[in-house]
């Protein structure tokens, strides 16, 4: 388990953010040119248990094809256009599956933050197969101190991710922080919290920070408030606007 924190300032959400059809190969190579070296992004099962990127519980919004993933097998969704929806120029553009992800971020040096997103029911079978493929896929780099990063807003996916995967770092999603984050991190051997930045403020902060956690706060996409994010403790923003957040805009 990881002791100090070897992932970047800024981590490009979805792979590309906004400038790329999100959850893409494009993405990620969207983002490594304009020179980020981490990247977020969604991975969840299709129905013959091959992981893959979607955001969605349906292909509706982020493609060309109709219906819930969950039911789809990946032969299937591999035939969808994933691209045209954001723009002409990325027609084509596949779901991609978490090995291709994993040997794109290797090619262009890219640390991974892979959230674990499963369909509707399938939080333990996703979890266990992310967090098992993640270990496999990403051996090298968790060797070379760049394990991927872990993260849910499922603490049973999260669960199951840590029996299949223990010795990859893991950190637990919130919308709002609850009450009880201490006892929701700490049941699941957590390295580090994330959370939409809307709901931290710096005292918030500075005690998940003396609890011994990392932070990673999403969505933020205003340089003034990313830097502020940062200055209270944050460790890590991920955030949409790659382009105004560049990969050094927090650097110290
Ligand atoms: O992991 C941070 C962020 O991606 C969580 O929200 O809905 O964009 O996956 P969402
Ligand atoms: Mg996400």
């Amino acid at each position: 388990m990881i002791k100090s924190w070897p992932y970047p300032r800024v981590a490009a959400h979805r792979g590309g953010g906004t400038l790329a059809p999100e959850n893409t190969l494009a993405g990620l190579r969207t983002g490594a040119n304009l020179g980020h070296t981490m990247v977020e992004f969604d991975a969840r099962l299709s129905v013959d248990n091959v992981a893959f990127l979607l955001h969605d519980d349906t292909v509706n919004r982020t493609s060309n094809g109709h219906g819930a993933a969950a039911y789809m097998r990946y032969a299937e969704l591999a035939t969808l256009d994933a691209g045209s929806w954001r723009d002409a120029r990325f027609a084509g553009e596949p779901m991609p599956t978490l090995a291709q992800v994993a040997a794109c971020c290797r090619e262009l040096g890219l640390a991974a933050n892979v959230e674990i997103k499963p369909c509707t029911g399938r939080d333990v079978e996703t979890g266990r197969i992310v967090g098992a493929e993640a270990a496999r896929l990403w051996e090298n780099e968790a060797q070379a101190g760049t394990p991927p990063l872990l993260s849910s807003f499922s603490c049973a996916a999260l669960e199951a991710a840590r029996d299949s995967a223990p010795e990859l770092p893991r950190g637990l999603l919130f919308e709002r922080v609850p009450a009880d984050w201490r006892e929701q991190t700490a049941a699941l051997e957590c390295v580090s919290l994330h959370a939409s930045h809307r709901h931290l403020d710096e005292a918030l902060v500075e005690r998940i920070k003396a609890a011994g956690l990392f932070i990673l706060a999403y969505t933020v996409n205003d340089l003034e408030r990313a830097r502020q994010l940062v200055s209270w403790g944050v460790d890590t923003v991920c955030t949409d606007r790659i382009d105004l957040i560049g990969p050094h805009a927090l650097d110290a």
